[in-house]
This record gives C-alpha cells, sequence and structure tokens, in this order.
C-alpha cells in the first residue's frame, strides 16, 4: 500500500505517472522491448526524447533564446561545470548563500575560480535570505549564482532579481513548482528527484549566446555548448529518467500546468504553516517572506518527542519527515506530487499528537 511520502528526494511521484511507467514496461507500445533495453538513438526513443523535451519547454514557456540539456551527474556535478566552463575569461564569480546547498556550490566553485560571497544568511543560522537589494556584485565577475530554494533549511527567494550581469541558478527543489521568467536567467540547473522523477537525470536550461561563450579546453563532456549541439546525446543519456520525466510533463500539463500546481502548492504550505504558527507546540524558525514552498521544516516545542513523533507519523502511513541530519527536527517536503489530501492529514495527525503530548 502507497503511504505519503515527505522525503525530500528522491520524492514522491505522481501515481497516475508511476502507473503508466508500470503498464509500459515489460513493452512500449509495440516495439518488442521495454524503454530501458531500446537505443537512443532509434527512431522511437527518438520521439520519447523530443516529446519530453518540447513538452519542457511548452511548461515553463522557454524562449527560443535558451536551450535545454538532459545530462547526468546531479546538481553538484553543476556546483563543478559551472565555474569550469564560464570562470575561464573573468576567473571570478558572486555567489549568495543562504543554505546548505549554496555553502556546498561556493565550496566546489572555489575550487576552480575566485568566489565573491556577496551575501550571506550564515549569520543568523540560514533563517532568513539575503535581500537582492543588498547584494553586494563585484565589479568583474563572470556570472551570479544562487539557490533560490533551499533544500534543508526551507529557505526560498522568492523574486529573481534583476541584474545586469549572468544569472545562474540551482533549481533543484522548486523547478517546475511555479511559473516563472525562464528569460531572466543565464543559466538553470536541477537534479531531477524532486519535482521532476526518478535520480539520475540533470535538467539545464541555458541561454544560448552564454553557453556558446564556455570553455573550448574542457573534455567535451564537460561542456554545455558540446551537449547542446548533440541534443544531450553526446554519449548515453539516462534513457529512463528522460522518459519518466516526460511522463511527469504530461501529467503536469493534463492536471492544468504549472498554474495549477501554484495554486495547490501555496495551499498545501498555507495549511502547513497556518497550523503550524498558530501552534505553541510546534514552530517553523524562517523568517516570513523567505519561507519555502515546497520544504517546510519544523521542530517541536520538546525535543525528546521528536523520536516518538515519528515513529507515530509512521504507524499513521505518513513518511519521511525528520529534519535533515544537519539542522535536526521534522521536514515536510511537499513537491507537485503530494495531494492536498497528503498534507491535510499530516496536519490532522499533528493536531492529534499536539493534543497528547502538548
Ligand atoms: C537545492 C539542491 N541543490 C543540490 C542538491 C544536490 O543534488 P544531487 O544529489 O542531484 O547532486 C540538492 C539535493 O537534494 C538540492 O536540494
Amino acid at each position: 500500500m502507497r503511504k505519503w511520502n515527505f522525503c525530500a528526494g528522491p520524492a514522491v511521484i505522481s501515481e497516475h505517472v508511476l502507473a503508466e511507467v508500470k503498464e509500459e514496461l515489460l513493452e512500449w507500445g509495440d516495439s518488442g522491448m521495454s524503454i530501458m533495453e531500446m537505443s537512443h538513438r532509434s527512431s522511437i526513443y527518438d520521439e520519447v526524447a523530443t516529446t519530453a523535451k518540447q513538452d519542457f519547454i511548452d511548461l515553463l514557456n522557454i524562449p527560443d533564446s535558451h536551450d535545454v540539456l538532459f545530462l547526468q551527474g546531479g546538481a553538484t556535478q553543476q556546483f563543478a561545470t559551472v565555474p569550469m566552463n564560464f570562470g575561464h575569461i573573468k576567473k571570478k564569480a558572486d555567489y549568495v548563500l543562504s543554505g546548505t546547498w549554496s555553502k556546498k556550490a561556493i565550496s566546489e566553485a572555489s575550487k576552480i575560480l575566485e568566489v565573491n560571497t556577496i551575501a550571506s544568511s550564515e549569520d543568523k543560522n540560514f533563517s532568513y535570505a539575503p535581500d537582492p537589494k543588498n547584494w553586494n556584485l563585484s565589479e568583474e565577475s563572470a556570472y551570479v549564482h544562487y539557490c533560490p530554494n533551499e533544500t534543508i533549511q526551507g529557505v526560498a527567494i522568492h523574486d529573481v532579481p534583476d541584474l545586469e550581469k549572468p544569472l545562474v541558478a540551482d533549481m533543484s527543489s522548486v523547478i517546475l513548482s511555479e511559473p516563472m521568467d525562464v528569460s531572466k536567467f543565464s543559466l538553470i540547473y536541477a537534479g531531477a528527484q524532486k519535482n521532476i522523477g526518478p535520480a539520475g537525470l540533470t535538467m539545464v536550461i541555458a541561454e544560448k549566446s552564454f553557453m556558446e561563450a564556455d570553455n573550448p579546453d574542457l573534455p567535451n563532456i564537460l561542456r554545455y555548448s558540446k551537449h547542446a549541439e548533440s541534443d544531450s546525446m553526446l554519449n548515453t543519456p539516462p534513457t529512463f529518467g528522460w522518459y519518466m520525466a516526460g511522463k511527469v510533463f504530461k501529467w503536469i500539463k493534463k492536471s492544468g500546468g504549472l498554474e495549477f500546481f501554484k495554486e495547490q502548492n501555496h495551499t498545501k504550505a498555507q495549511t502547513l504553516y497556518t497550523y503550524i504558527d498558530n501552534s505553541s507546540f510546534y514552530s517553523n524558525p524562517v523568517n516570513i517572506e523567505n519561507r519555502s514552498i515546497m520544504n517546510i521544516p519544523f521542530i517541536l516545542a520538546d525535543k525528546n518527542l521528536d523520536s516518538v513523533f515519528l515513529k507515530e507519523c509512521e504507524e499513521e502511513g505518513l513518511l519521511n519527515l525528520k529534519g535533515h541530519r544537519s539542522v535536526g527536527g521534522m521536514r515536510a517536503s511537499i513537491y507537485n506530487a503530494m495531494p492536498v489530501e497528503g498534507v491535510n492529514q499530516l496536519v490532522d495527525f499533528m493536531k492529534v499528537f499536539e493534543a497528547k503530548h502538548g
């Protein structure tokens, strides 16, 4: 029996998608084989791949100035490939430090170029996000990097900053949660395992003119422009993940697109935040304007109850609510595929638990 999965990633995938995949698993269409066993250069696979790419472009309204890549290596590899590709000219880049993931991005980039940390919220344990108005941009830097949604701290920078410099964003835990203006970014990357599909696929959206200026001295496998030239088939792509991402994109389209999910995601987040804020038993440490819509951390008034809470959650079919080991407490990740009903059941359980132990 499937239960409510609040994992931060790999995360819940729509049951409709999983049922379709199950249906097609042994044989895709009348091809005589599963999609996993098929050459990525076959015409059947080509159609699957092209359709998925187009649906992604449609969903995010990606302009012609940008291209979409289906890569591997996760967001972590992007922490390295971004500075390797774009740091070779100015050799300096601006980074915003707003949580664990941007910290890792900074640490990796520092091995390759000079990082200027233009804003940080580490002083208050990442319980807020540095306001873009106060980012102290360098005069000379190759790009500005930030993480709009810090998955571990549940901290978000909701407004896209208007900067004169190329903007690069790690959107691993927020992509496809609502419409956005892709044209404001030179490069966006996201691991698939939250809002897109299974782990193993990494999405990149990059401005073509930006990609063309990548570092020619790098091996091809590390160059964005080479992946773009070969339609993400420079080598064997993660074919199953790409196929499943395509299913998720269709499901998002059929459900009403990103406008639908924006509304649903805000409703879910509001339900949880409102309950937490009105309770003296649970609390959320994040500055109200910077609260994530996707990942909601919360702590119990009595830390000694953490393990009881988690155990009882599991008994109720509410899984993976333990906060990240670096911050403790609880965290509910409520990506697109988490229905309103799942969040309502979590809140109902929290009420009962509070009544019993509060
Ligand atoms: C915002 C963010 N960036 C980067 C990562 C690392 O992603 P990966 O494991 O795909 O390298 C994660 C993973 O949870 C994340 O949430």
